[in-house]
């Protein structure tokens, strides 16, 4: 099949490409496009066939459930069943934006959709050509990210063109996206409402909507046994092809133990990588360099991840040295990803 790429202004979404988008998703095809997180890769969330072709699109696993995307907070009840005050005082300080509610599922969403659980994960994404074409799609869109399985999550159309060329009808490019790590995921089905995947969203600001919150423990831990609450938290994610490892300690012991272990790998034949603030930058060599900006600007350093893991890929890196972040605020976002893209390997840097 040929993908359309289309660029779709921010500003002022065409309504013709909005009309064409969403005819592709009621007549069962998948169209990629923008969100302020990353791309997502949509298809009627209603239709099981639909969504069996979002997981054969990226080779994913038919177990990993999907985000239904809706536009309109009001259409939370189409989706789930009891929803509880928190989520409504959650959808009110929160949406649109990065957050994605798991609540227990209506009959009506497929469990297709849902990778066989009774519960669904929705998100109201604040971007407008999202809302616009989760509209024109008629209201309610399955996404997962829109890469392949085990890639880093697309934050420009060219990364989704690369993954799912061929695969899909249509990719809507708005250009980068502002956030580049995927949305916060807060289980609302349980006792107290939980975070299984950090985002933009973090802990302290529910805590000022709800009384009580809590984090996965194990989402800063390789993996562990038994059945993990985020399925999709138990696949290796946002892995280089090349091997990653973190180094983690003050900052001139790890500029130190980085250009040690580069020249080690340089003298051993590989092309070595180097992932890094723009404080270290300076003080390291390597055949390829990307600075993620200053270690004071988490926003800057989630936005530019997942493109400079992708970077080493295209430039056939195989040996890659990162440095660890500070996991407050979005950094505890930033690091799970980082971490699970180096297979939890982190060395001391003494
Ligand atoms: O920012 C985002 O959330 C992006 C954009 C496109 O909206 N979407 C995204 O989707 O990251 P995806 O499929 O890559 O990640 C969804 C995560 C997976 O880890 C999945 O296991 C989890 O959400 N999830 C979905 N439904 C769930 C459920 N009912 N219970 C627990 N986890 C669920
Ligand atoms: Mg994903």
């Amino acid at each position: 099949m040929e993908t359309e790429v289309i660029q779709v202004s921010l500003k002022e979404p065409a309504q013709d490409i909005l009309e064409k988008a969403g005819t592709i998703i009621k007549e069962g095809g998948l169209v990629a496009f923008p969100t302020e997180t990353v791309y997502g890769l949509g298809g009627n969330a209603f239709n099981p066939a639909s969504s069996k072709k979002i997981y054969a699109a990226k080779g994913r696993p038919s177990d990993n459930p999907l985000i239904v995307h809706i536009a309109k907070i009001e259409d939370l009840e189409k989706v789930c069943r009891d929803i509880p005050e928190e989520a409504y005082a959650l959808a009110k300080v929160f949406w649109p934006g990065p957050l994605t509610m798991i609540l227990p599922k209506r009959e009506e969403v497929p469990v297709e959709t849902t990778g066989g659980l009774s519960t669904v994960a929705v998100r109201l994404p604040d971007h407008p050509v999202a809302l616009s074409f989760i509209e024109a799609a008629g209201g309610f869109v399955a996404a997962p990210s829109a890469n392949a399985s085990g890639r880093p999550s697309p934050t420009k159309a060219e990364h989704v063109k690369e993954d799912l060329e061929g695969r899909i009808e249509m990719i809507l490019d708005g250009g980068d996206v502002g956030i580049g790590v995927e949305s916060t995921i807060v289980d609302l089905t349980g006792k107290v409402p939980t975070i299984l995947r950090p985002g933009f969203v973090t802990e302290e600001m529910l805590h000022r909507v709800l009384e009580t919150v809590e984090t996965d423990q194990t989402l800063m831990q390789g993996p562990v046994a038994g059945r993990p609450k985020a399925p999709g938290m138990k696949y290796r994610h946002y892995a280089p092809k090349g091997s990653l490892v973190l180094l983690e300690g003050e900052p001139e012991k790890v500029a130190r133990v980085m250009q040690e272990k580069l020249l080690q790998a340089k003298a051993n034949g590989s092309r070595a990588g180097v992932l890094c603030s723009s404080e270290t930058y300076p003080l390291v060599e390597a055949d390829v360099k990307i600075d993620l900006g200053s270690r004071q600007d988490e926003s800057s350093i989630a936005k530019h991840l997942y493109g400079a893991l992708r970077q080493f890929d295209t430039e056939d890196v195989s040996v890659i040295y990162g440095e660890c972040f500070s996991k407050e605020g979005l950094g505890m976002a930033v690091m799970n990803r980082l971490l699970k893209a180096a297979g939890y390997s982190v060395l001391a840097a003494e």
